[in-house]
């Protein structure tokens, strides 16, 4: 791998192992539709996976593992649209593995939101061609997408087929652990032909009744001129295809053409998703025009979204291909889309594209760059509210109880038993009994209201869900007679190894301290968000949910009087009874097995069990500073009759990385944001490997099966509001930069209530230049004094 420019991601050389790594990298997306960078000629196997993927385009399917069975909701893997190939007369077609390669580049420019593949090959008969290819996927026109391939016969000429096809018998196949799973979701339904170089292909989700439909059409060119060959059309049941015949010559290039419409039943302003394909390719002008507007839409996110910073020439790459990445699971063609943030992007099967806490890494870069985005993707939890209500009444709750996986519509998703690779066994999975998701969930809401001050949707949307969360905390909160106070059974924390207490029956575990905590948090916002309603609406809101006095003033007893277990050592305890857990030997594992990330998969397969240990998948107590300033803690703890010593975070600290594998992406994240106060320098080496998560695939294998959104998020908020001290805080916007010495300096431009403001910041000076806004004066903070800007302001702090 090497990186001649920050805009470009470039490998220099085949490697099949790593095909899976950077077809999950490469994956190109518009925030509707994504598509994996497999080779376009290759067949899903041992190397390639071919992968395309729609926001919310989700299927259920029943399966048997060990004699019962399993309802999952998979993220389908919709019809494959890249097949294109040619061959010389009856000969085999071209297939990079099949070939001997002279020459071979990769690049993804970021910048464009382009792919390229060039290569040099000979075949077995001696013949040598040159072949560039380049893809998109339109960020403009969110149901449009082009291959181009350039074809130079180098040493022959002669009559050769280029095949172009459309593929729905695909099936999900792309992760090895679900393999045993039913992986049939599509039913084909019909294919076609508009033109004689147009085909299409219609396919039904066999449960959801989802459709999807696709149309191609195939075009070459020589000189830059159509030429008309003789074209052929071949179908099957669930493929069709296109095949010409031509003649090449040796040394003239031909051009190959494909754009590819997409439409699905989901989408809205359509009549019917056939007519629909048929329409937008006949309107579609040249690969080359399609790329320009695309092109032209990506920089305009770019010119958003950007951050520039200086500290070597790989942090700026990777921080840039974590926002491209974002912007590709979510973009302006999600807004109104009815779907959430998933974990793992657009960009594989793993966690099934299912929406977790994860998002909680992700609002904050949305809140700043895309607001009305953060909105709709806040809207997706908003539709789901009843399903939450009606969980939470399942479960003998009150309010709403969202789900730890969420899917279409809402309903628990999560999987019972899930397969150990290590043991082959299949283990039961508690791991749904996170009820935080609310906490996030609560969390995303006020914070996208305070980077917004959008007090329509407070009102329309954000204060019922804040309510019927803070109702779930209290309904599930019980007061304990002899401690005098409230607390929280039988749930899970953010860290997965803990499950159940050793040997127990029952699964959840006591007072988690980072839900109770923050379970305080939610009810004393929602009573900070009673203030904010008008009059009228908080009479209809109060009416429609029948929120009374009493119930008031219970959030207020709660939130005063909620039980924080603490060690005896004096930190902060996981959960209740944590400290009676045995220390975990982690040297003799790591000697035994090298890679102890999953060590809850090699306890588990050594008949053991990490919930006998003081061992964590990833921070969990370490979660509270994540999102909470030391002053917000105090505050916390001191309303709950407890005191609250800042001087205890690098202990606490220090006590939960040194007993931590970091089996989850969002753990370093974490630790890094957390140590920024403490210890820079230690903060910015957990930045950095942070950041190398999928880039360097650290998990070894498991970005293949699909990005980690919250790691690569995470890592681009870590410059965005960490480092930068970015807060709001009173309805100010402070600074308060605390810049690792290996950044030299970074450019960024967020939008902050309606306004865009343009920050500069170095190691030694800080320029915030108030660009334009809806108000022509606003007030920043600066480390602790308050500055007023006039609209057109560029003022400069130096540190
Ligand atoms: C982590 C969770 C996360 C999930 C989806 C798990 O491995 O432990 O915190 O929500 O992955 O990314």
């Amino acid at each position: 791998m090497k990186e001649n420019n920050l805009w470009k991601v470039i490998y220099e050389d085949y490697i099949p192992d790593h095909e899976p790594l950077r077809e999950a990298l490469f994956t190109l997306g518009n925030g509707y539709v994504a598509t994996r960078a497999a080779a376009e000629e290759c067949a899903a196997g041992d190397i390639h996976y071919l992968g395309t993927y729609m926001a919310g385009g989700y299927n259920r399917a029943r399966s048997e593992v060990s004699g019962r069975i399993v309802e999952n909701e998979d993220l389908v893997n919709w019809p494959n649209w890249l097949p294109l190939s040619f061959r010389h007369d009856d000969g085999n077609w071209f297939k990079i593995d099949d070939v001997e390669l002279l020459f071979y580049r990769q690049e993804l420019d970021m910048y464009g939101g382009i792919m390229m593949r060039s290569m040099r090959f000979r075949e077995k008969d001696g013949k040598e061609s040159t072949l560039v290819a380049r893809r998109f996927v339109n960020m403009k026109n969110r149901h449009l997408a082009g291959i181009e391939w350039t074809l130079t016969p180098e040493n022959w000429s002669g009559k050769i087929q280029i095949r172009s096809a459309l593929d729905g018998t695909v099936i999900n196949s792309g992760v090895l652990r679900y393999r045993d799973l039913s992986s049939i979701h599509l039913q084909p339904l019909e294919v076609g032909q508009f033109e004689d170089d147009t085909i299409y292909l219609r396919v039904q989700a066999n449960q959801s009744k989802t459709r999807m439909v696709q149309a191609a059409r195939t075009r070459i060119y020589k000189n830059g001129k159509a030429v008309s060959v003789e074209s052929d059309f071949f179908k099957k049941v669930g493929y069709v295809a296109n095949i010409f015949t031509l003649e090449c010559e040796e040394k003239r290039p031909l051009t190959i053409e494909k754009i590819v419409s997409v439409f699905s039943s989901r989408d809205r302003a359509i009549t019917e998703p056939v007519l629909e394909a048929r329409d937008a390719l006949s309107e579609a002008g040249r690969f080359s025009e399609l790329l320009k507007a695309h092109s032209q839409s990506w920089a305009e996110l770019w010119y958003r979204c950007d951050i520039d910073i200086k500290d070597g020439d790989q942090t700026q790459m990777i921080l840039r291909l974590h926002i491209f990445h974002i912007l590709q699971t979510a973009s302006i063609n999600t807004i109104g889309l009815d779907v959430g943030v998933p974990a793992r992007g657009w960009h594989g099967e793993a966690y099934r594209g299912h929406i977790f806490w994860d998002e909680l890494f992700v609002f904050p870069f949305l809140n700043f760059q895309l607001p009305e985005l953060a909105r709709s993707l806040l809207m997706y939890r908003y539709h789901r509210l009843p399903a939450a209500r009606r969980a939470a009444k399942a479960a003998g709750y009150k309010g709403a109880m969202f789900p730890w996986q969420s899917g279409s519509n809402g309903r628990e998703e999560s999987q019972v038993v899930h397969l150990n690779p290590q043991s082959g066994n299949w283990d039961p999975d508690n791991t749904y009994l996170q009820r935080h998701v609310g906490v996030a969930i609560a969390y995303n809401i006020y914070q996208y209201y305070e980077a917004t001050r959008d007090i329509e949707f407070l009102m329309a949307y954000g204060a019922e869900m804040m309510f019927e969360i803070a109702r779930f905390w209290s309904s599930i909160a019980v007061f304990n007679d002899k401690r005098g106070r409230f607390e929280i059974h039988g749930v899970v924390g953010p860290d997965e190894f803990h499950t159940e207490y050793p040997d127990s029956e029952k699964s959840g575990l006591n007072n988690n301290a980072y839900t109770n905590v923050m379970a305080v948090w939610v009810l004393r916002t929602a009573l900070d968000f009673v203030d904010l309603l008008s009059d009228t609406r908080k009479r209809e809101l109060f009416a429609e949910l029948k929120i009374d006095d009493d119930e008031i003033e219970r959030w207020q007893q709660i939130s005063r009087k909620m039980y924080v277990p603490f060690m005896e050592n004096g930190i902060i305890s996981q959960f209740e009874g944590y400290d009676n857990l045995k220390e975990l030997d982690f040297e003799h594992y790591k000697k035994k097995y090298g890679d102890i990330q999953r060590l809850d998969r090699i306890l588990k397969a050594e008949g053991d069990s990490p919930n006998r240990y003081k061992v964590s998948k990833q921070a969990d107590v370490l979660m509270l500073f994540y999102l909470l300033s030391a002053d917000e803690m105090e505050a916390l703890f001191r309303r709950m009759g407890y005191h609250f010593d800042r001087s205890t975070i690098p202990e606490t600290v220090k006590y939960y990385i040194d007993r931590s594998s970091h089996g989850s992406t969002l753990s370093r994240l974490v630790f890094s944001w957390v140590f920024s106060r403490t210890d820079r320098e230690e903060s910015y080496q957990v930045f950095k490997e942070s950041l190398k998560s999928d880039f360097e695939d650290i998990q070894g294998g498991t970005t293949a099966e699909g990005i980690h959104l919250g790691a690569m998020a995470g890592t681009v908020d870590m410059i965005q509001r960490c480092y930068t001290g970015l807060e709001i805080r009173g309805g100010i916007l402070w600074l308060n930069p605390r810049l690792p010495k290996e950044i030299k300096g970074f450019n960024m431009r967020i939008r902050y209530r309606g306004h865009w403001i343009w920050l500069h910041f170095t190691q030694h000076r800080v320029e915030v230049s108030f660009e334009s806004g809806r108000s022509p004066q606003i007030q920043i903070g600066f480390i602790d004094k308050v500055y007023e800007l006039g609209e057109g302001d560029c003022k400069e702090f130096l540190l």
